[in-house]
């Protein structure tokens, strides 16, 4: 059989279990998994993987890239942060393609597909936001025809013009389950998080507590009332839901036992809800790490990887939404005013194989689930994504089970210049990546093309 490229000799790994073998990549394809592949003389590459793991490469399906965003626009675009993605093993990135002002979904869309055009190193696609419902939800078939079929709606951000509230949540539900959709929620309670700023933001206390005001007017409660809402619309619509960024330990309580019931809910954490506390912000620089839901406590930590064990935690992401020094020093002492988010795309597989499956919180097997396969399965490119099976897109990450590097953002594609996890030292880094066939990174170098990636049509779900 001809290949172009032979990986060979390593322990491939998927999310049912390791084995030993040899993986031939032809065009764009896995075309043979087996033992003693051979090059046949035809001049195909053979990359010597002995000693490695060989996994169907990441999927990051929470990323904001170039996001305009508390009063900035985020740092990482499709050319640094597909790049950084690539080292760190992510072959598909999902991004929001958000309406600003009256705009429609498809201007929304048009804006993120040209964000992306010419610029990203690997696949991309976009859920859809939801701004207004009134106006938009007309628009849901066609986008859909577009190949879109997830959609998010927030519950706060009413100065961006982005809420959602229980009507339109209820509407867009109801909707999209008609229309084999999905809906997506970042679910804090909005009223409520309004007064307790209100309360707090005051010069006396801000003056008192900096930074971690943030984290003292966001209680657990304003996260898990807004889960316990959505899911109780998705329970009475029937419809799909998916919340994203889940950071509570009461928040995964009432998943699993809305799973329990039969509701239709999944959920997906981020890797700093993982690995880092709200301790943070009591930190030098500790407005540095203002994401949003803001980071919590180790308990919550410890039920996040429960979760994931277990199975109501379905997926990792990073919800990528970079900001340097600079534009983070916006805030001038009043936290409302700190840019909101953190860079992610190059850590997010280091960071879960070292903290997850080296200090044993997750399986091997568990890590190819919640960071590939799983991501995949539910935002509907499984098998061309998130699998290692003949005929299936030859996206690879083949990575050192020990080896380890010390994060330093001066050696990163990521465009910021500082890291939350600056100065760890991580396994996992991609030795090399493939995307559709192609080698993106060797030997930790990034080796790709801008305007190589490849927008993703999905289908809508079952
Ligand atoms: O702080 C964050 N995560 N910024 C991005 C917007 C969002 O809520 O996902
Ligand atoms: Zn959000
Ligand atoms: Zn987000």
């Amino acid at each position: 059989m001809r290949f172009d490229t032979i990986i060979k000799g390593g322990t491939l790994v998927t999310a049912q279990g390791t084995s030993r073998g040899d993986l031939g990549i032809r065009g764009e394809k896995i075309a043979a998994i087996g033992r003693n592949l051979t090059a046949d003389g035809n001049g195909a590459r053979v990359i010597d993987a002995r000693g490695r793991y060989v996994m169907p490469a990441g999927l990051d399906v929470h990323v904001h890239l170039e996001l305009p965003f508390c009063g900035t626009v985020s740092s990482d675009d499709y050319d640094s942060g597909t790049k950084a993605a690539a080292r760190g093993g992510i072959t598909t990135v999902i991004d929001f393609a958000i309406p600003y002002g009256k705009e429609t979904l498809k201007q929304a869309v048009n804006n993120w597909m040209g964000k992306a055009k010419g610029k990203a190193c690997i696949d991309y696609t976009f859920h859809c936001a939801i701004t207004n419902w009134k106006r938009h939800a007309k628009e849901l078939p066609s986008i859909i025809e577009r190949g879109i079929p997830t959609f998010k709606e927030f519950m706060i951000y009413e100065k961006e013009g982005w809420q959602s509230d229980d009507a339109a949540i209820y509407g867009a539900l109801e909707a999209l389950r008609g229309l084999g959709g999905m809906l997506l929620i970042h679910a804090e309670s909005s009223r409520v998080l309004d007064m307790l700023i209100e309360r707090h933001h005051t010069p006396k206390l801000m003056k008192k507590h900096g930074a971690a005001l943030h984290t003292m007017t966001r209680p657990n409660f304003v996260e898990y009332e807004a889960i316990q809402r959505a899911v109780q619309w998705c329970e009475i619509t029937g419809g799909r839901l998916y919340i994203v960024h889940m950071s509570t330990n009461e928040g995964t309580d009432i998943i699993k036992a809305a799973q329990a019931r039969g509701v239709n809910v999944l959920a997906e954490t981020c890797v700093q809800y993982l690995v880092l506390d709200d301790s943070r912000f009591s930190q030098k620089d500790g407005h540095l790490y203002a994401t949003c839901p803001q980071l919590k406590k180790k308990r919550d930590q410890q039920r996040l990887w429960k979760g994931l064990r277990d199975g109501e935690v379905c997926v990792i992401s990073t919800d990528t939404c970079s900001f340097n020094r600079k534009q983070k020093a916006m805030w001038k002492g009043d936290w409302t005013k700190i840019p909101m988010g953190m860079p992610g795309l190059e850590t997010l597989m280091p960071l879960v194989y070292t903290e997850g499956v080296l200090k044993r919180k997750i399986t091997l097997a568990q890590f190819v689930e919640k960071c590939s396969t799983n991501p995949a399965k539910v935002m509907g490119l499984y098998p061309q994504k998130g699998s290692l099976d003949v005929g299936t897109d030859a996206d690879l990450y083949v990575f050192h089970p020990r080896k380890k590097i010390k994060v330093d953002w001066r050696k990163m594609e990521t465009n910021t210049d500082w890291s939350p996890v600056q100065g760890w030292e991580l396994a996992g880094f991609a030795e090399s990546t493939f995307c559709r066939g192609r080698q993106i990174v060797d030997h930790y170098r990034f080796v790709g093309e801008n305007g190589y990636g490849r927008f993703l049509p999905r289908k809508p779900f079952g």
